[in-house]
């Protein structure tokens, strides 16, 4: 009986844990997404300062947010150096997070790099 409210009160004290990451998640995206975003696709990431609009990332997708396709974009694993993007080597480092990635897939993922793509997922139209 002790042990279950043990493991109760552990289990509650994680959700607590992560209802506090994901609010600092979501309020640290758009600022993040300022700092290192904007000057090459707009404020509103409708694009036009030599980055290409990422408001239609979703709508391109058939109305998902490609999460994982983001992801991958913004910590360079399918990008081209040579196609202009910068690496973002500061967003990929500090604590993770699980992300499903897939089917069943878990996949740590920086904090940084979850508040840019939510923060991104704000901005599709
Ligand atoms: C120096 C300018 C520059 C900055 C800064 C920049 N980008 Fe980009 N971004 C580009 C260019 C150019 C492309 C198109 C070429 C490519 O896909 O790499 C692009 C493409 C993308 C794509 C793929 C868009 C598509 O249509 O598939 C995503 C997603 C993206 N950027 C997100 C970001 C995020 C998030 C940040 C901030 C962490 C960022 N970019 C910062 C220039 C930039």
């Amino acid at each position: 009986m002790r042990q279950a409210g043990v493991r109760l009160a552990a289990a509650a004290a994680l959700v607590a844990l992560a209802g506090c990451i994901e609010q600092e998640v979501t309020a640290s995206g758009g600022s993040l997404y300022a700092s290192y975003c904007a000057a090459c696709h707009g404020t509103d990431g409708r694009g036009g300062a030599g980055g290409p609009d990422l408001s239609r990332l979703s709508a391109r997708a058939q109305g998902d947010f490609p999460l994982v396709e983001v992801l991958a974009k913004i910590d360079g694993y399918t990008r081209d150096p040579a196609d202009g993007m910068p690496e973002f080597g500061a967003l990929l480092s500090g604590p993770t997070v699980p992300v499903e990635t897939g089917p069943d897939v878990l996949t740590p993922t920086p904090v940084a790099l979850v508040a840019l793509a939510d923060h991104l997922r704000t901005l599709q139209r």
